[in-house]
Protein backbone atom coordinates (compact mmCIF):
# COMPACT_ATOMS: atom_id res chain seq x y z
CA UNK A 1 0.00 0.00 0.00
CA UNK A 2 1.37 3.37 -0.83
CA UNK A 3 1.89 5.90 1.61
CA UNK A 4 -1.11 8.04 1.11
CA UNK A 5 -3.47 5.46 0.87
CA UNK A 6 -2.29 4.42 4.15
CA UNK A 7 -3.02 8.04 5.39
CA UNK A 8 -6.51 7.96 4.12
CA UNK A 9 -6.83 4.76 6.12
CA UNK A 10 -5.41 6.58 9.41
CA UNK A 11 -7.48 9.83 8.56
CA UNK A 12 -10.83 7.41 7.89
CA UNK A 13 -10.52 6.12 11.69
CA UNK A 14 -10.58 10.01 13.11
CA UNK A 15 -14.42 10.67 13.29
CA UNK A 16 -15.21 14.13 11.72
CA UNK A 17 -17.50 16.99 13.48
CA UNK A 18 -20.62 18.32 11.85
CA UNK A 19 -21.05 21.59 12.30
CA UNK A 20 -23.90 20.88 13.92
CA UNK A 21 -22.83 17.89 16.24
CA UNK A 22 -20.05 20.96 16.95
CA UNK A 23 -21.77 22.94 19.57
CA UNK A 24 -23.35 20.03 21.51
CA UNK A 25 -20.29 18.37 21.66
CA UNK A 26 -18.71 22.15 23.12
CA UNK A 27 -22.10 22.03 25.65
CA UNK A 28 -20.78 18.23 26.79
CA UNK A 29 -17.16 18.70 27.35
CA UNK A 30 -18.00 22.11 28.98
CA UNK A 31 -20.53 20.28 31.23
CA UNK A 32 -18.44 20.39 34.19
CA UNK A 33 -19.23 24.25 33.94
CA UNK A 34 -22.89 24.26 32.96
CA UNK A 35 -23.90 26.04 36.26
CA UNK A 36 -20.99 28.78 35.75
CA UNK A 37 -22.23 29.60 32.17
CA UNK A 38 -25.65 29.86 33.05
CA UNK A 39 -24.49 32.49 36.10
CA UNK A 40 -22.91 34.11 33.30
CA UNK A 41 -26.08 34.07 30.76
CA UNK A 42 -28.14 35.57 33.18
CA UNK A 43 -25.63 38.24 34.08
CA UNK A 44 -25.14 39.25 30.93
CA UNK A 45 -29.16 39.83 30.18
CA UNK A 46 -29.71 42.05 33.12
CA UNK A 47 -26.26 44.37 31.73
CA UNK A 48 -27.85 44.33 28.49
CA UNK A 49 -31.56 45.51 29.67
CA UNK A 50 -29.35 47.79 32.25
CA UNK A 51 -27.73 49.38 29.09
CA UNK A 52 -31.06 50.47 27.75
CA UNK A 53 -31.90 52.34 30.96
CA UNK A 54 -29.08 55.61 30.18
CA UNK A 55 -30.32 56.08 26.50
CA UNK A 56 -34.21 56.45 27.74
CA UNK A 57 -33.48 58.55 30.79
CA UNK A 58 -31.66 60.86 28.47
CA UNK A 59 -34.76 61.13 25.69
CA UNK A 60 -36.78 61.77 28.99
CA UNK A 61 -34.97 64.51 29.99
CA UNK A 62 -34.30 66.08 26.55
CA UNK A 63 -38.43 65.94 26.26
CA UNK A 64 -38.63 67.99 29.52
CA UNK A 65 -36.24 70.16 28.35
CA UNK A 66 -37.83 70.98 25.24
CA UNK A 67 -40.55 71.86 27.11
CA UNK A 68 -38.68 73.13 30.50
CA UNK A 69 -40.39 73.87 33.59
CA UNK A 70 -39.26 75.01 36.95
CA UNK A 71 -41.87 72.04 38.39
CA UNK A 72 -39.71 69.74 36.81
CA UNK A 73 -36.45 70.18 38.16
CA UNK A 74 -37.51 67.75 41.17
CA UNK A 75 -38.34 65.28 38.45
CA UNK A 76 -34.91 66.13 36.82
CA UNK A 77 -32.61 65.77 39.73
CA UNK A 78 -34.21 61.65 40.22
CA UNK A 79 -34.00 61.36 36.61
CA UNK A 80 -30.09 62.09 37.36
CA UNK A 81 -30.25 59.82 40.74
CA UNK A 82 -31.31 57.00 38.89
CA UNK A 83 -28.84 57.99 36.20
CA UNK A 84 -26.18 57.39 38.77
CA UNK A 85 -27.68 54.42 39.99
CA UNK A 86 -27.82 52.60 36.69
CA UNK A 87 -24.32 53.15 35.97
CA UNK A 88 -23.35 52.10 39.81
CA UNK A 89 -25.69 48.85 38.63
CA UNK A 90 -24.58 48.78 35.32
CA UNK A 91 -20.63 48.52 36.46
CA UNK A 92 -21.04 45.78 39.40
CA UNK A 93 -23.05 43.69 37.31
CA UNK A 94 -20.17 43.55 34.61
CA UNK A 95 -17.52 43.52 37.83
CA UNK A 96 -19.06 39.86 38.70
CA UNK A 97 -20.00 38.90 35.16
CA UNK A 98 -16.22 39.38 34.51
CA UNK A 99 -15.27 37.40 37.48
CA UNK A 100 -17.26 34.39 36.91
CA UNK A 101 -16.11 34.50 32.97
CA UNK A 102 -12.45 34.48 34.09
CA UNK A 103 -13.21 31.83 36.56
CA UNK A 104 -14.60 30.07 33.79
CA UNK A 105 -11.55 30.08 31.19
CA UNK A 106 -9.16 29.24 34.06
CA UNK A 107 -11.06 26.14 35.04
CA UNK A 108 -11.60 25.38 31.23
CA UNK A 109 -8.04 25.47 30.96
CA UNK A 110 -7.32 23.07 33.73
CA UNK A 111 -9.99 20.43 33.04
CA UNK A 112 -9.77 20.45 29.19
CA UNK A 113 -5.60 20.09 29.40
CA UNK A 114 -6.20 17.23 31.86
CA UNK A 115 -8.42 15.54 30.03
CA UNK A 116 -6.55 15.81 27.02
CA UNK A 117 -3.39 14.16 28.34
CA UNK A 118 -5.71 11.64 30.21
CA UNK A 119 -7.02 10.73 27.06
CA UNK A 120 -3.01 10.85 25.09
CA UNK A 121 -2.06 8.73 27.64
CA UNK A 122 -4.55 5.57 27.64
CA UNK A 123 -4.89 5.35 23.66
CA UNK A 124 -2.80 2.58 22.17
CA UNK A 125 0.29 2.78 20.63
CA UNK A 126 -1.26 2.21 17.95
CA UNK A 127 -2.92 5.70 17.68
CA UNK A 128 0.50 7.35 19.13
CA UNK A 129 1.97 5.98 16.36
CA UNK A 130 -0.10 7.17 13.73
CA UNK A 131 0.71 11.33 14.72
CA UNK A 132 3.85 12.82 15.80
CA UNK A 133 4.64 14.30 19.04
CA UNK A 134 4.53 18.11 17.68
CA UNK A 135 1.15 17.60 15.42
CA UNK A 136 -0.50 16.01 18.96
CA UNK A 137 0.74 19.04 21.48
CA UNK A 138 0.15 21.36 18.66
CA UNK A 139 -3.52 20.19 18.82
CA UNK A 140 -4.19 20.32 22.49
CA UNK A 141 -2.28 23.38 22.54
CA UNK A 142 -4.46 25.20 19.93
CA UNK A 143 -7.53 23.76 20.87
CA UNK A 144 -7.72 24.42 24.43
CA UNK A 145 -7.13 27.90 23.61
CA UNK A 146 -9.48 28.48 20.97
CA UNK A 147 -11.94 26.80 23.20
CA UNK A 148 -10.96 29.82 25.61
CA UNK A 149 -11.17 32.43 23.31
CA UNK A 150 -14.66 30.84 22.21
CA UNK A 151 -15.84 31.27 25.48
CA UNK A 152 -14.98 34.89 26.38
CA UNK A 153 -16.07 36.04 22.71
CA UNK A 154 -19.23 34.62 23.12
CA UNK A 155 -19.86 35.66 26.96
CA UNK A 156 -18.00 39.01 26.74
CA UNK A 157 -19.45 39.85 23.09
CA UNK A 158 -21.65 37.74 21.01
CA UNK A 159 -24.32 36.67 23.53
CA UNK A 160 -24.06 41.06 25.02
CA UNK A 161 -24.49 42.43 21.66
CA UNK A 162 -27.11 39.67 20.52
CA UNK A 163 -29.28 40.45 23.15
CA UNK A 164 -28.81 44.32 22.80
CA UNK A 165 -30.04 44.07 18.94
CA UNK A 166 -33.02 42.30 19.87
CA UNK A 167 -33.62 44.34 22.78
CA UNK A 168 -32.76 47.63 20.51
CA UNK A 169 -35.31 46.37 17.90
CA UNK A 170 -37.81 45.77 20.49
CA UNK A 171 -37.75 49.52 21.63
CA UNK A 172 -37.15 50.75 18.34
CA UNK A 173 -40.14 49.17 16.95
CA UNK A 174 -41.95 50.28 20.03
CA UNK A 175 -41.04 54.30 19.16
CA UNK A 176 -42.43 54.20 15.96
CA UNK A 177 -42.39 50.90 13.96
CA UNK A 178 -40.58 52.87 11.04
CA UNK A 179 -37.41 53.47 13.05
CA UNK A 180 -37.30 49.58 13.56
CA UNK A 181 -37.66 48.79 9.95
CA UNK A 182 -34.51 49.57 8.26
CA UNK A 183 -32.50 47.40 11.76
CA UNK A 184 -34.59 44.50 10.47
CA UNK A 185 -34.04 44.53 7.03
CA UNK A 186 -30.64 45.47 7.15
CA UNK A 187 -29.45 43.35 10.20
CA UNK A 188 -29.98 39.48 8.23
CA UNK A 189 -28.47 41.06 4.76
CA UNK A 190 -25.55 41.48 6.99
CA UNK A 191 -25.52 38.21 8.82
CA UNK A 192 -25.79 36.62 5.82
CA UNK A 193 -23.06 38.19 4.41
CA UNK A 194 -20.78 37.25 7.36
CA UNK A 195 -21.92 33.99 7.39
CA UNK A 196 -21.21 33.13 3.44
CA UNK A 197 -17.66 34.71 3.84
CA UNK A 198 -17.10 32.44 6.48
CA UNK A 199 -18.53 29.19 4.82
CA UNK A 200 -16.21 30.24 1.61
CA UNK A 201 -13.43 30.06 3.90
CA UNK A 202 -13.86 26.84 5.52
CA UNK A 203 -12.35 24.53 4.00
CA UNK A 204 -9.07 26.66 3.83
CA UNK A 205 -9.13 26.76 7.23
CA UNK A 206 -9.54 23.13 7.65
CA UNK A 207 -6.14 23.66 5.57
CA UNK A 208 -4.43 25.57 7.70
CA UNK A 209 -5.12 24.50 10.97
CA UNK A 210 -3.82 21.29 9.69
CA UNK A 211 -0.59 22.96 8.67
CA UNK A 212 -0.17 24.50 12.00
CA UNK A 213 -0.03 20.87 12.94
CA UNK A 214 2.52 19.64 10.39
CA UNK A 215 4.70 23.06 11.13
CA UNK A 216 5.10 22.11 14.88
CA UNK A 217 5.76 18.61 13.52
CA UNK A 218 8.73 19.45 11.75
CA UNK A 219 9.95 21.65 14.71
CA UNK A 220 9.72 19.45 16.88
CA UNK A 221 11.38 16.07 14.56
CA UNK A 222 14.35 18.42 13.88
CA UNK A 223 15.05 19.26 17.44
CA UNK A 224 14.40 15.96 18.57
CA UNK A 225 16.86 14.41 15.97
CA UNK A 226 19.78 17.46 15.98
CA UNK A 227 22.46 15.16 16.64
CA UNK A 228 21.30 13.44 13.45
CA UNK A 229 20.52 16.99 11.32
CA UNK A 230 24.10 18.17 12.91
CA UNK A 231 25.55 15.49 12.32
CA UNK A 232 24.71 15.23 8.42
CA UNK A 233 24.83 19.04 7.69
CA UNK A 234 21.22 19.33 7.32
CA UNK A 235 20.57 22.54 9.21
CA UNK A 236 19.46 24.37 6.00
CA UNK A 237 17.47 21.44 4.50
CA UNK A 238 15.63 21.48 8.09
CA UNK A 239 15.17 25.18 7.62
CA UNK A 240 13.78 24.62 4.43
CA UNK A 241 11.48 22.24 4.87
CA UNK A 242 9.71 24.03 8.15
CA UNK A 243 10.11 27.13 5.80
CA UNK A 244 7.91 25.85 3.21
CA UNK A 245 4.99 24.72 5.24
CA UNK A 246 5.20 28.19 7.67
CA UNK A 247 5.31 30.12 4.42
CA UNK A 248 2.02 28.28 2.92
CA UNK A 249 0.07 29.24 6.58
CA UNK A 250 1.30 32.99 6.04
CA UNK A 251 0.09 33.37 2.58
CA UNK A 252 -3.62 31.30 3.91
CA UNK A 253 -3.56 33.80 6.48
CA UNK A 254 -3.05 36.70 4.72
CA UNK A 255 -5.49 35.92 1.80
CA UNK A 256 -8.22 34.95 4.71
CA UNK A 257 -7.90 37.82 6.46
CA UNK A 258 -7.69 40.42 3.45
CA UNK A 259 -11.15 38.52 2.87
CA UNK A 260 -12.44 39.66 5.57
CA UNK A 261 -11.50 42.99 5.35
CA UNK A 262 -13.14 43.30 2.55
CA UNK A 263 -16.38 41.71 3.29
CA UNK A 264 -15.72 44.10 6.48
CA UNK A 265 -15.96 47.52 3.82
CA UNK A 266 -19.08 45.56 2.73
CA UNK A 267 -20.45 45.39 5.74
CA UNK A 268 -19.49 48.74 7.08
CA UNK A 269 -21.50 49.96 4.05
CA UNK A 270 -24.50 48.32 6.06
CA UNK A 271 -24.22 50.18 8.70
CA UNK A 272 -23.40 53.31 7.24
CA UNK A 273 -26.76 53.24 5.04
CA UNK A 274 -28.67 51.77 8.02
CA UNK A 275 -27.71 54.76 10.29
CA UNK A 276 -28.48 57.30 7.73
CA UNK A 277 -32.01 56.06 7.07
CA UNK A 278 -32.94 55.88 10.83
CA UNK A 279 -32.00 59.34 11.13
CA UNK A 280 -34.11 60.73 7.76
CA UNK A 281 -37.13 58.55 8.49
CA UNK A 282 -36.68 60.00 12.42
CA UNK A 283 -36.26 63.92 11.16
CA UNK A 284 -39.05 63.70 9.01
CA UNK A 285 -41.39 61.55 12.16
CA UNK A 286 -40.20 64.62 14.34
CA UNK A 287 -41.01 67.11 11.54
CA UNK A 288 -44.37 65.46 11.17
CA UNK A 289 -44.58 65.85 14.55
CA UNK A 290 -44.89 62.17 14.80
CA UNK A 291 -42.38 61.30 17.91
CA UNK A 292 -40.13 63.99 19.63
CA UNK A 293 -37.28 65.34 19.69
CA UNK A 294 -35.79 63.12 23.01
CA UNK A 295 -38.23 59.84 20.82
CA UNK A 296 -35.31 60.31 18.09
CA UNK A 297 -32.52 61.14 19.81
CA UNK A 298 -33.35 57.83 21.75
CA UNK A 299 -34.06 55.88 18.47
CA UNK A 300 -31.00 57.55 16.92
CA UNK A 301 -28.81 56.24 19.87
CA UNK A 302 -30.03 52.68 20.12
CA UNK A 303 -29.67 52.50 16.50
CA UNK A 304 -26.09 53.41 15.95
CA UNK A 305 -25.47 51.54 18.86
CA UNK A 306 -27.49 48.39 17.46
CA UNK A 307 -25.13 48.80 14.26
CA UNK A 308 -22.16 48.84 15.64
CA UNK A 309 -23.35 45.97 18.19
CA UNK A 310 -24.15 44.27 14.80
CA UNK A 311 -20.51 45.06 13.30
CA UNK A 312 -18.64 43.78 16.25
CA UNK A 313 -21.08 40.94 15.95
CA UNK A 314 -19.84 39.65 12.41
CA UNK A 315 -16.10 40.38 13.43
CA UNK A 316 -16.74 37.85 16.33
CA UNK A 317 -18.10 35.30 14.42
CA UNK A 318 -15.21 35.14 12.17
CA UNK A 319 -13.16 35.09 14.62
CA UNK A 320 -15.21 32.48 16.50
CA UNK A 321 -15.72 30.20 13.04
CA UNK A 322 -11.78 30.34 12.46
CA UNK A 323 -11.13 29.25 16.29
CA UNK A 324 -13.94 26.33 15.59
CA UNK A 325 -11.49 24.17 13.75
CA UNK A 326 -8.92 24.27 16.08
CA UNK A 327 -11.63 23.40 18.70
CA UNK A 328 -12.71 20.76 16.42
CA UNK A 329 -9.63 18.83 15.81
CA UNK A 330 -9.40 18.76 19.73
CA UNK A 331 -13.25 17.41 19.77
CA UNK A 332 -11.49 14.71 16.75
CA UNK A 333 -8.79 13.65 19.42
CA UNK A 334 -11.02 13.80 22.40
CA UNK A 335 -13.86 11.37 20.52
CA UNK A 336 -10.80 9.04 19.25
CA UNK A 337 -11.43 5.66 20.39
CA UNK A 338 -8.71 3.19 21.60
CA UNK A 339 -9.19 -0.29 18.88
CA UNK A 340 -7.92 -2.35 22.04
CA UNK A 341 -11.96 -2.71 23.77
CA UNK A 342 -11.79 -3.32 27.36
CA UNK A 343 -14.64 -6.07 28.49
CA UNK A 344 -16.99 -5.42 30.75
CA UNK A 345 -16.62 -8.49 33.02
CA UNK A 346 -12.78 -8.46 32.20
CA UNK A 347 -10.81 -10.77 34.51
CA UNK A 348 -8.13 -8.70 37.11
CA UNK A 349 -5.89 -11.26 38.33
CA UNK A 350 -4.75 -11.42 41.22
CA UNK A 351 -1.53 -13.30 40.27
CA UNK A 352 -0.60 -14.55 37.07
CA UNK A 353 1.63 -18.48 36.13
CA UNK A 354 3.36 -16.92 33.58
CA UNK A 355 2.01 -19.51 30.46
CA UNK A 356 2.08 -17.82 27.33
CA UNK A 357 0.61 -19.05 23.98
CA UNK A 358 0.36 -18.11 20.89
CA UNK A 359 -2.51 -20.03 18.67
CA UNK A 360 -1.82 -19.01 14.56
CA UNK A 361 -1.39 -15.41 15.20
CA UNK A 362 -1.68 -12.53 12.06
CA UNK A 363 -1.14 -9.38 12.33
CA UNK A 364 -0.45 -6.43 10.36
CA UNK A 365 0.72 -3.32 11.31
CA UNK A 366 -1.61 -0.16 10.74
CA UNK A 367 -3.50 -1.34 7.82
CA UNK A 368 -0.21 -2.32 6.10
CA UNK A 369 -1.00 -5.60 3.66
CA UNK A 370 2.55 -7.25 4.46
CA UNK A 371 2.16 -9.19 8.06
CA UNK A 372 4.61 -8.60 10.23
CA UNK A 373 2.86 -12.29 11.84
CA UNK A 374 1.53 -15.30 9.55
CA UNK A 375 -0.10 -17.72 11.48
CA UNK A 376 2.63 -17.73 14.39
CA UNK A 377 2.17 -20.84 17.50
CA UNK A 378 4.10 -21.24 20.20
CA UNK A 379 4.22 -22.00 23.64
CA UNK A 380 6.57 -19.91 26.13
CA UNK A 381 6.35 -22.42 29.68
CA UNK A 382 5.86 -20.66 32.75
CA UNK A 383 9.37 -20.27 34.70
CA UNK A 384 11.63 -20.98 32.05
CA UNK A 385 13.35 -19.11 29.80
CA UNK A 386 12.43 -18.76 26.20
CA UNK A 387 14.33 -17.20 23.26
CA UNK A 388 13.12 -15.58 20.25
CA UNK A 389 15.91 -15.08 17.53
CA UNK A 390 16.13 -14.87 13.84
CA UNK A 391 17.16 -11.96 11.12
CA UNK A 392 16.16 -8.30 11.67
CA UNK A 393 12.20 -7.12 10.36
CA UNK A 394 11.37 -11.30 11.37
CA UNK A 395 8.49 -10.50 14.12
CA UNK A 396 10.59 -10.77 17.15
CA UNK A 397 9.37 -7.34 18.70
CA UNK A 398 6.24 -7.55 17.51
CA UNK A 399 5.95 -10.54 19.51
CA UNK A 400 6.41 -8.77 22.76
CA UNK A 401 4.38 -6.35 21.92
CA UNK A 402 1.20 -8.48 21.14
CA UNK A 403 2.26 -10.27 24.49
CA UNK A 404 1.64 -6.62 26.67
CA UNK A 405 -1.52 -6.32 24.22
CA UNK A 406 -0.57 -3.05 22.77
CA UNK A 407 -2.36 -4.46 19.71
CA UNK A 408 -4.32 -7.26 19.13
CA UNK A 409 -3.89 -9.79 16.40
CA UNK A 410 -5.81 -9.63 13.43
CA UNK A 411 -6.56 -13.50 13.23
CA UNK A 412 -5.46 -16.42 16.27
CA UNK A 413 -5.56 -15.57 20.06
CA UNK A 414 -2.27 -14.40 22.21
CA UNK A 415 -3.15 -16.65 25.82
CA UNK A 416 -1.45 -15.67 28.99
CA UNK A 417 -2.39 -18.61 31.65
CA UNK A 418 -4.72 -20.37 29.22
CA UNK A 419 -7.03 -16.99 28.77
CA UNK A 420 -7.22 -15.10 26.11
CA UNK A 421 -5.62 -11.49 26.46
CA UNK A 422 -8.66 -10.17 25.49
CA UNK A 423 -10.50 -11.77 28.64
CA UNK A 424 -7.83 -9.41 30.76
CA UNK A 425 -8.50 -6.00 32.61
CA UNK A 426 -5.70 -4.22 30.36
CA UNK A 427 -4.29 -2.65 33.19
CA UNK A 428 -4.86 -5.87 35.48
CA UNK A 429 -2.42 -8.24 33.70
CA UNK A 430 0.24 -5.76 32.28
CA UNK A 431 1.08 -4.96 35.80
CA UNK A 432 2.61 -8.38 36.17
CA UNK A 433 4.41 -7.78 33.14
CA UNK A 434 7.86 -5.97 32.09
CA UNK A 435 10.39 -5.34 29.54
CA UNK A 436 13.65 -3.86 28.73
CA UNK A 437 12.53 -2.30 25.40
CA UNK A 438 14.82 -2.25 22.55
CA UNK A 439 15.09 0.79 22.76
CA UNK A 440 14.82 1.98 26.89
CA UNK A 441 12.74 4.74 27.34
CA UNK A 442 14.33 7.45 30.10
CA UNK A 443 12.72 10.22 31.43
CA UNK A 444 14.30 13.29 32.17
CA UNK A 445 14.36 12.67 36.24
CA UNK A 446 16.89 10.98 38.48
CA UNK A 447 18.90 8.03 37.66
CA UNK A 448 16.46 6.63 40.97
CA UNK A 449 13.80 7.70 39.53
CA UNK A 450 14.41 6.04 36.21
CA UNK A 451 15.09 3.31 38.16
CA UNK A 452 11.50 3.14 40.62
CA UNK A 453 9.74 4.22 37.64
CA UNK A 454 7.62 1.29 38.26
CA UNK A 455 7.51 1.89 41.58
CA UNK A 456 8.05 4.40 42.89
CA UNK A 457 7.75 4.02 46.72
CA UNK A 458 10.82 1.44 46.39
CA UNK A 459 13.76 2.37 49.16
CA UNK A 460 17.44 2.52 48.31
CA UNK A 461 18.49 -0.31 48.90
CA UNK A 462 16.16 -1.81 46.64
CA UNK A 463 17.02 0.24 43.80
CA UNK A 464 20.61 -0.42 44.36
CA UNK A 465 20.22 -4.06 44.69
CA UNK A 466 18.48 -3.94 41.15
CA UNK A 467 21.20 -1.48 39.82
CA UNK A 468 23.68 -3.91 41.29
CA UNK A 469 21.87 -6.85 39.67
CA UNK A 470 21.78 -4.88 36.35
CA UNK A 471 25.71 -4.46 36.66
CA UNK A 472 24.31 -0.48 36.78
CA UNK A 473 25.39 0.28 40.64
CA UNK A 474 29.28 1.01 39.80
CA UNK A 475 28.70 2.88 36.62
CA UNK A 476 25.69 5.13 38.52
CA UNK A 477 28.37 5.82 41.81
CA UNK A 478 31.13 7.27 39.13
CA UNK A 479 28.34 9.44 37.89
CA UNK A 480 28.77 13.77 39.19
CA UNK A 481 25.51 13.12 41.96
CA UNK A 482 25.12 9.00 42.12
CA UNK A 483 21.74 8.35 41.88
CA UNK A 484 20.52 11.65 42.20
CA UNK A 485 22.19 12.62 38.51
CA UNK A 486 19.99 14.19 36.05
CA UNK A 487 19.79 12.20 33.05
CA UNK A 488 18.75 14.75 30.12
CA UNK A 489 15.97 14.28 28.00
CA UNK A 490 15.69 10.49 26.81
CA UNK A 491 18.73 9.60 28.89
CA UNK A 492 20.95 12.07 26.16
CA UNK A 493 23.69 12.40 28.97
CA UNK A 494 23.77 8.11 29.55
CA UNK A 495 25.67 6.37 27.12
CA UNK A 496 24.06 3.67 25.36
CA UNK A 497 24.98 0.54 27.02
CA UNK A 498 24.41 3.26 30.33
CA UNK A 499 20.91 3.56 29.46
CA UNK A 500 20.64 -0.78 29.05
CA UNK A 501 21.51 -1.04 32.21
CA UNK A 502 18.95 1.16 33.51
CA UNK A 503 16.54 -0.23 31.54
CA UNK A 504 17.24 -3.56 32.86
CA UNK A 505 17.39 -2.09 36.62
CA UNK A 506 14.10 -0.82 36.25
CA UNK A 507 12.25 -4.31 34.46
CA UNK A 508 14.00 -5.97 37.64
CA UNK A 509 12.47 -3.57 40.49
CA UNK A 510 9.13 -4.07 39.24
CA UNK A 511 9.45 -7.80 40.05
CA UNK A 512 7.30 -9.24 37.30
CA UNK A 513 5.97 -12.79 36.45
CA UNK A 514 7.09 -12.16 33.12
CA UNK A 515 9.95 -10.24 32.05
CA UNK A 516 10.70 -9.74 28.17
CA UNK A 517 14.34 -8.97 27.31
CA UNK A 518 14.54 -6.96 23.82
CA UNK A 519 17.58 -7.18 22.83
CA UNK A 520 18.97 -5.80 25.89
CA UNK A 521 22.49 -6.91 25.82
CA UNK A 522 23.46 -5.43 22.39
CA UNK A 523 24.87 -2.62 23.26
CA UNK A 524 27.14 -4.13 26.32
CA UNK A 525 30.82 -4.97 26.15
CA UNK A 526 31.45 -8.75 26.63
CA UNK A 527 32.36 -8.26 29.82
CA UNK A 528 29.38 -6.61 31.25
CA UNK A 529 27.25 -9.10 28.82
CA UNK A 530 28.51 -11.50 30.74
CA UNK A 531 27.79 -10.16 34.10
CA UNK A 532 24.28 -9.45 32.84
CA UNK A 533 23.87 -13.14 31.72
CA UNK A 534 24.59 -14.51 34.84
CA UNK A 535 21.93 -12.03 36.53
CA UNK A 536 19.49 -13.33 33.92
CA UNK A 537 20.29 -16.80 35.28
CA UNK A 538 19.42 -16.05 38.54
CA UNK A 539 16.59 -13.73 37.52
CA UNK A 540 14.86 -16.57 35.61
CA UNK A 541 14.74 -18.72 38.36
CA UNK A 542 11.02 -17.78 39.68
CA UNK A 543 9.54 -16.23 36.27
CA UNK A 544 8.83 -16.86 32.71
CA UNK A 545 11.76 -15.00 30.99
CA UNK A 546 11.40 -14.26 27.49
CA UNK A 547 14.77 -13.39 25.62
CA UNK A 548 15.48 -11.62 22.26
CA UNK A 549 18.49 -11.63 21.03
CA UNK A 550 20.72 -11.58 18.12
CA UNK A 551 24.32 -12.41 19.55
CA UNK A 552 23.56 -16.19 19.92
CA UNK A 553 26.02 -17.05 22.96
CA UNK A 554 23.59 -14.62 25.27
CA UNK A 555 20.30 -17.44 25.10
CA UNK A 556 22.49 -20.95 24.62
CA UNK A 557 21.02 -21.41 28.60
CA UNK A 558 17.41 -21.15 27.20
CA UNK A 559 15.08 -23.59 27.70
CA UNK A 560 13.39 -22.99 24.36
CA UNK A 561 14.88 -21.17 21.32
CA UNK A 562 12.36 -20.28 19.12
CA UNK A 563 13.77 -18.80 15.49
CA UNK A 564 11.36 -16.64 13.57
CA UNK A 565 11.76 -15.34 10.04
CA UNK A 566 9.80 -12.99 7.84
CA UNK A 567 7.00 -13.34 10.57
CA UNK A 568 6.82 -16.84 10.57
CA UNK A 569 8.42 -19.66 13.12
CA UNK A 570 10.84 -21.75 11.08
CA UNK A 571 12.60 -23.55 14.27
CA UNK A 572 11.82 -24.13 17.74
CA UNK A 573 13.72 -26.42 20.65
CA UNK A 574 16.73 -26.47 22.53
CA UNK A 575 19.96 -25.46 21.71
CA UNK A 576 21.42 -28.47 21.05
CA UNK A 577 18.50 -29.89 19.07
CA UNK A 578 18.27 -26.43 16.94
CA UNK A 579 22.21 -26.93 16.80
CA UNK A 580 21.97 -30.21 14.77
CA UNK A 581 19.59 -29.97 12.26
CA UNK A 582 21.49 -29.82 9.35
CA UNK A 583 20.95 -26.94 6.90
CA UNK A 584 18.88 -25.25 9.57
CA UNK A 585 18.60 -21.41 10.28
CA UNK A 586 20.07 -21.68 13.54
CA UNK A 587 22.67 -23.62 12.79
CA UNK A 588 23.73 -21.27 10.00
CA UNK A 589 23.48 -18.76 11.95
CA UNK A 590 25.41 -20.37 14.63
CA UNK A 591 27.87 -20.95 12.24
CA UNK A 592 28.46 -17.14 10.91
CA UNK A 593 28.60 -16.17 14.56
CA UNK A 594 31.38 -18.99 15.41
CA UNK A 595 33.27 -17.23 12.44
CA UNK A 596 33.04 -13.95 13.88
CA UNK A 597 34.09 -14.90 17.23
CA UNK A 598 37.33 -16.56 15.43
CA UNK A 599 38.42 -13.34 13.76
CA UNK A 600 37.40 -11.66 16.70
N1 LIG B 1 5.12 0.45 14.30
C1 LIG B 1 5.21 -0.19 13.15
N2 LIG B 1 4.45 0.17 12.10
C2 LIG B 1 4.53 -0.48 10.92
N3 LIG B 1 5.34 -1.50 10.69
C3 LIG B 1 6.14 -1.92 11.68
C4 LIG B 1 6.12 -1.29 12.96
N4 LIG B 1 7.01 -1.90 13.75
C5 LIG B 1 7.56 -2.88 13.01
N5 LIG B 1 7.04 -2.91 11.76
C6 LIG B 1 7.36 -3.87 10.70
O1 LIG B 1 7.03 -5.15 11.17
C7 LIG B 1 8.02 -6.12 10.84
C8 LIG B 1 8.52 -6.82 12.10
O2 LIG B 1 9.18 -5.88 12.91
P1 LIG B 1 9.79 -6.22 14.33
O3 LIG B 1 10.14 -4.95 14.98
O4 LIG B 1 8.88 -7.14 15.04
O5 LIG B 1 11.11 -7.00 13.91
P2 LIG B 1 12.26 -7.59 14.82
O6 LIG B 1 12.27 -9.06 14.58
O7 LIG B 1 12.11 -7.13 16.22
O8 LIG B 1 13.54 -6.95 14.16
P3 LIG B 1 14.91 -6.46 14.86
O9 LIG B 1 15.73 -7.67 15.11
O10 LIG B 1 15.53 -5.60 13.82
O11 LIG B 1 14.55 -5.73 16.08
C9 LIG B 1 9.09 -5.36 10.09
O12 LIG B 1 8.91 -5.62 8.73
C10 LIG B 1 8.84 -3.91 10.39
O13 LIG B 1 9.13 -3.11 9.29
MG1 LIG C 1 13.11 -5.82 17.40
Amino acid sequence: MSETETKKESEKETPKISNQEFWSKLWSLLSESRKLIFIILSFTVLAAVLDLVKPYIVKVVVDHLTNFNKEDLGFMAILIGFFFISDQARSWVSYLNNVKILKLSVDVEYYLAIRAQKKLMFLPLGYHEQENTGNKIVKIERGVNRIITLIENISWEVVPTFIQIIISLIVLFWSDYRLGLPLLILAPLFLYLTHRTNKQMSPRRKEMYKKYEEASGKMTQSIININAVQSFVQEEQELNNFDKVKKDIQKNEHFQWSKIMRSGLMRNGIVDFGNAAVLMIGIYLVYQNEITVGTLIFAFTMSVNSYSALFRLSRFYDRMEEGKEGVRRLMELFSAKSDLVVKKNAIKPCDVIGQIEFKEVTFNYGGSKKSALNKVSFKIEAGKMTALIGPSGGGKTTIARLIYRHYDPLGGQVLLDGHDLRDYDLYGFRRFLAIVPQEVEVFDVSVRENIAYAKPDATQAEIEAAAKTANAHEFINKLDKGYDTLVGERGIKLSGGQRQRLGIARALLANPKVLIFDEATSNLDSQSEALIKDAMAKIAKNRTTIVIAHRLSTIKKADKIIVLEEGEVVEEGSHLELAHIKGGLYSKLLKLQELGEIKE
